[in-house]
């Protein structure tokens, strides 16, 4: 899909199809955040693929149970890791750097998941702790946002946006 088609028609799908993600489309998709810049090009993000049926189920529940994301095959988990950007920018790396990393590289998969014709929600709120568990991530990695993605099963309204005029200010 040709990019700017790709971001309008781009929408949060949370119904899925039970087919599977084919393995390749995952893999564009992960080269498609892989191409997201970050501070200094030092990546200071993780991404977790989470296929296994039990541990989906585990992310929905503690998702305040949005049982949707354990209906996607596939759901990619964004850490922030702070400790990869630490050394060049100190206190900024934890309080602002790694967060920006993880969250652009998770944006980058859902405009990709898009314009494969896939559907994919993002996920912001979830027991932090719970996450870490059910990735095997380390204590220094903070979750930032859940990808569910599969099969579009619904194709639902675009949602309005702010008008330009009172989202910028022009000085
Ligand atoms: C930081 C953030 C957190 C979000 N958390 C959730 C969530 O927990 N559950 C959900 O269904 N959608 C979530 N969304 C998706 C938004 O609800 C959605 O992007 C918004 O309603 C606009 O709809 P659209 O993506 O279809 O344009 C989140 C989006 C962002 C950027």
């Amino acid at each position: 899909m040709e990019f700017f088609e790709t971001l309008y028609q781009r929408r949060s799908v949370r119904k899925y199809t039970a087919q599977p993600v084919d393995p390749s489309l995952v893999k564009q998709i992960l080269e498609a955040a892989n191409r997201a810049p970050s501070a200094g090009n030092l990546q200071a993000y993780e991404v977790v693929v989470v296929t296994d049926a039990g541990r989906r189920q585990q992310l929905a529940e503690t998702s305040f149970r949005q049982m949707f994301v354990a209906e996607a095959p596939v759901v990619l988990v964004f850490f922030a890791n702070p400790a990869r950007c630490r050394e060049r920018y100190g206190d900024l790396a934890d309080r602002l750097l790694a967060l920006q990393d993880a969250t652009i590289a998770c944006a980058y998969a859902e405009l990709a998941a898009a314009a494969l014709g896939l559907g994919a929600c993002w996920i912001g709120g979830f027991g932090e702790a719970v996450v870490r568990e059910v990735c095997e991530a380390p204590e220094s990695w903070i979750p930032i946002a859940l990808l569910p993605i599969g099969h579009r099963a619904e194709q639902p309204e675009l949602q309005p946006r702010r008008t330009l005029e009172d989202l910028c200010k022009y000085l």
